[in-house]
């Protein structure tokens, strides 16, 4: 496996791979590794001939009053785990490498940016959007693997794709979760002790909106509202948004009659955690 930090290299290195014939699959992260990650990864490994796995903290998707500065990064037990699972490249850039001082080319993302997460973090998608393309155009891979729980990142990335004609394909994978239920991130080592054990409710409450959708429920703000009334009880917890929207547009449902997302956004304490499910009619 290499480290490489040099965009012309690992450019270099997929292009010359796919005159060989040879299939690219490729991993997104902001390192610090976990479970859910490893999921994406043996994935990629299964499906492609190849692998590439970029670890960059991407600081134009923060904003001013986020966890950029303290991000966990742990590269040494990064690189440890890709070796272990057959990557051939990790793709390490400097933000000085992705970001010129006069970097100037954003792409918006519309409707689809405007609920869940784009609500509390204005310039996040933003930020995504332009990281993800670049990393596109610097490592043409045939696919890209991103995970569920992020699941308006990855309508996002979709439809970036379809609209600019990116020739890749986005496969979804699913939530990776500890054995309590929390979703594994790598936000999860910010939580305290006491923390952690609350942070269980997160899935807990969606547990019981799936329940009540399997009875049939069509009224979007009855899920919501057990949602919300679970959440509470729990005095570490404050909300951030519960929603219930169409898993294509993200443009929040009032009747549920078609595919939908019921995502949530929690702060337990500090730490903002994200779930989610898709439920289909
Ligand atoms: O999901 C993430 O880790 C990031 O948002 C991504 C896709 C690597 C872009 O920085």
């Amino acid at each position: 496996m290499e480290v490489l930090n040099s965009i012309e290299k690992v450019r270099y290195m997929v292009n010359m791979w796919k005159k060989e014939g040879l299939t690219v699959g490729f991993v997104p992260t902001m390192g610090y590794l976990h479970e859910g990650h490893k999921s994406l990864i043996e994935k990629a490994i299964n499906e492609n001939d190849k692998v590439v796995v970029s670890i960059f903290v991407n600081p134009i998707q923060f904003g001013p009053k986020e966890d950029l500065s303290n991000y966990p990064k742990d590269l040494k037990s990064d690189m440890k785990l890709c070796e272990a699972e057959g990557v051939d490249i990790i793709f390490n850039p400097e933000n000085k490498a992705m970001y010129f001082d006069d970097f100037s080319t954003y792409i918006d993302i519309n409707e689809l940016g405007e609920e869940l997460c784009g609500k509390s973090r204005p310039i996040h998608f933003r930020g995504v959007c332009t990281v993800v393309a670049k990393l596109f155009n610097i490592i043409p891979a045939n696919k890209a693997y991103f995970g569920e729980k992020d699941a308006q990142q990855l309508a996002i990335i979709k439809r970036i794709v379809r609209d600019l004609n990116f020739d890749i394909e986005i496969i979804g994978c699913s939530i990776i979760r500890e054995t309590d239920g929390l979703a594994k991130s790598s936000r999860n080592s910010y939580l305290s002790k006491e923390e952690r054990k609350a942070a269980v409710i997160l899935f807990k409450s969606l547990e019981k909106a799936k329940d009540i959708l399997n009875n049939g429920e069509k009224n979007s703000e009855v899920i919501r509202k057990v949602i919300i009334d679970n959440i509470e009880k729990e005095i570490l917890a404050k909300i951030d948004y519960v929603q219930v929207v169409d898993s294509l547009s993200m443009r929040v449902v009032d009747k549920i009659e078609k595919s939908i997302l019921v995502a949530i956004a929690v702060k337990i304490g500090k730490t903002r955690l994200i779930d989610n499910f898709t439920f289909e009619v």
